[in-house]
């Protein structure tokens, strides 16, 4: 979670720029936390939706199924619920994961500017244009691997916006208010509920995105066995929360 939050306006579609290639979007989609109030259109949100459900899923089943929360009905009390258990989510994040703490008592430091754009993401939560639950269909018992037959679809969803100028984040803070949102928009038992993606024009930008090097999360032949090809690009950023390299699985 620990990178520095985005900082200044800008996307393809305001700056009239060439369209965003492949790769560049890749290294490029930053988790967005603020957005402006614009809506988003229905034409953009088929793009965005239509391109999330090219993902692969097992047995190309396609069981993932999307809630789209904008100004219907029910989004107001949705959000609302979501909203609240967003708070409590960063509140106890920002205690247990020592938000305030170390360099975080610096105003300057990106833990404290994390902290700050999680803060205004809480509590404007109930503001965000578009919230998508991403949902599966159960068709058997829950595995360990469920996951992999809608998270493909959400990391679409989240490229297909950054390409047409919007951004999100992937998040799991809806669990507290689960059972609340199954009742209020209907969603059946045998449908779990994998991630709420807010989503929204950024009032910062995107990218690039800063991971660990890669020469951490490649091994060949052996596990740990350094990988001498698995080189970054020049120029790449690097951050990483978590224990450091080496630490015992
Ligand atoms: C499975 C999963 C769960 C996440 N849950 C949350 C969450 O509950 N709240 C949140 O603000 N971000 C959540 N995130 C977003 C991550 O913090 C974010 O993707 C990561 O820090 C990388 O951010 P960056 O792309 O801007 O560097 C989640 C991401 C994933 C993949």
């Amino acid at each position: 979670m620990m990178s520095e939050p985005e900082t200044a306006i800008g996307s393809e579609r305001d700056t009239g720029a060439a369209p965003l290639g492949l790769l560049e979007g890749l290294a490029t989609t930053r988790a967005i936390r603020r957005y402006l109030p614009d809506p988003i259109p229905d034409e953009d949100l088929a793009t965005i939706l239509w391109h999330a459900g090219r993902a692969p899923s097992g047995s190309n089943r396609q069981m993932f199924r999307f809630v789209v929360l904008r100004d219907g009905p029910a989004a107001p009390q949705a959000k609302a619920l979501l909203g609240e258990c967003f708070r409590n989510g960063w509140n106890a994040k920002r205690t247990g994961d020592g938000y305030t703490a170390g360099s975080g008592a610096d105003d300057d430091s990106p833990k404290a500017r994390m902290a700050r754009t999680m803060q205004h993401f809480v509590d404007h939560f109930e503001e965000t244009p578009v919230v998508i639950l991403a949902c599966l269909v159960r068709y058997r018992r829950p595995t360990p691997t469920e996951g992999g037959s809608v998270y493909p679809a959400v990391q679409n969803l989240l490229l297909a916006a950054r390409a047409l100028g919007y951004g999100g984040v992937i998040t799991g803070w809806h669990r507290e208010v689960e059972d609340e949102l199954r009742e209020l928009l209907g969603i059946p038992d045998g449908v779990a509920i994998h991630a709420t993606i807010p989503l929204g024009r950024p009032v910062g930008r995107h990218g690039p995105v800063r991971r660990r090097p890669l020469g951490e999360v490649v091994y060949e032949d052996r596990w740990e066995q350094v990988a001498p090809w698995a080189v970054d690009p020049p120029g790449t950023h690097f951050a990483s929360a978590g224990p450091p390299p080496g630490s015992p699985v």
